[in-house]
């Protein structure tokens, strides 16, 4: 008992007393902690003033060597990367199902390089999750909304929220998590998904409120692309339409600022992923191959979202 406790107290005290920040870099944080609308209790400030100062050493550090991508302070940069993927990345496990494709390939030539946003009024605005795992909703939405602007010239804004409160029959699970492969066999068996405007977003698990008369986006046919064909999906999206995939994002992701992020250690099978985004274009940087991608993190963060 008595060892207990003390073993409990010197842990305590060590890393406090290890610890102290200069009077600038509490300025910093203050100055964060303002722009980013943040407040703390007494309790927590020391904490997320210890983060956010081992998360900036990180950034300098990662800015100072020679990387084909910059880091920066962001919204997220008060948080240690477990609580980071706790809050924004899929809880659950996924089990990446879209693993076999029925993409045929054509014979025919695809561009060097596209970017859906630059050929017209194709891509919506980036949208923000927030705190729920529902990158595989914004991932589905954005896919859909793409390849019917690209249809039929109208572009609209669709509902994640439903995807969230409704999928799940389709082993989807709302906040925690979900594929996109698995969100558009719902729509295609719901017959329907309704606009952002008639189902609003709430980052939060909520209960399923379709009304078939109000929906506004159909899915026809899905095609998936197998697993690893990287150029089956640069032909995909440069001669058909912004395609839905999944990564595993690892804890320098979360500074990712600008450039051309590339990271050796992700893992890379089908079990691994945790995160669906967005391919809207892809081009070449100094003999790099590179994909545009659309997040669901909000306008600020990276390059635009
Ligand atoms: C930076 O990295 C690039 C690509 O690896 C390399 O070609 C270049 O020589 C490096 N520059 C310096 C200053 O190390
Ligand atoms: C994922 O699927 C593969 C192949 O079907 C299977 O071997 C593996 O155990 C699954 N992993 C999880 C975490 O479900
Ligand atoms: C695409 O993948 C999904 C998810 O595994 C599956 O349900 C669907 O049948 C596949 N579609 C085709 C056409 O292979
Ligand atoms: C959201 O709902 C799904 C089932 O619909 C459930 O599996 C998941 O645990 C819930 N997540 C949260 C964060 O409540």
């Amino acid at each position: 008992m008595g060892w207990a406790a003390l073993l409990a107290v010197a842990a305590v005290l060590a890393p406090a007393a290890a610890w102290a920040p200069s009077a600038e870099e509490e300025l910093q944080f203050k100055a964060w902690m303002l722009q980013n609308n943040r407040r703390y209790g007494p309790g927590e400030y020391p904490r997320r003033l210890r983060i956010f100062l081992g998360n900036k050493r990180q950034i300098d550090e990662h800015n100072a060597g020679n990387h084909s991508f910059q880091m920066s302070l962001n919204q997220f940069s008060d948080l240690t990367f477990a609580e980071f993927k706790k809050l924004y990345l899929w809880r659950e496990p996924q089990n990446c199902s879209a693993t076999k494709g029925n993409f045929l390939r054509s014979s025919g030539p695809y561009p060097d390089s596209i970017d859906w946003r630059k050929k017209g009024n194709y891509v919506t605005p980036v949208k923000n999750q927030g705190p729920c795992g529902s990158c595989w909703t914004f991932s589905t939405t954005g896919c859909l909304e793409s390849a019917i602007a690209i249809a039929t010239g109208k572009l609209l804004s669709l509902a994640e929220q439903q995807l969230v409160d409704c999928a799940q029959a389709f082993n989807n699970h709302g906040c925690s998590g979900g594929l996109p492969s698995q969100a558009f066999e719902y729509i295609l068996y719901n017959k329907g998904l309704m606009g952002e405007d008639a189902y609003p977003y709430r980052a939060e698990n909520g209960t399923c409120k379709f009304q078939p008369e109000k929906a506004v986006a159909f899915v026809k046919d899905v095609i998936n692309i197998t697993q690893y064909d990287e150029n089956g999906m640069v032909e995909a999206v440069g001669k058909h339409n912004p395609v839905s995939f999944a990564f595993e994002v690892t804890g320098d992701f979360m500074h990712y600022r600008k450039g051309v992020y590339s990271n050796p250690r992700c893992e890379h099978t089908p079990d691994k992923v945790n995160h669906a985004v967005l391919a809207v274009g892809y081009g070449e940087e100094n003999g790099t191959p590179y994909w545009i991608v659309k997040n669901s993190w909000g306008p600020l963060w990276g390059m635009d979202g």
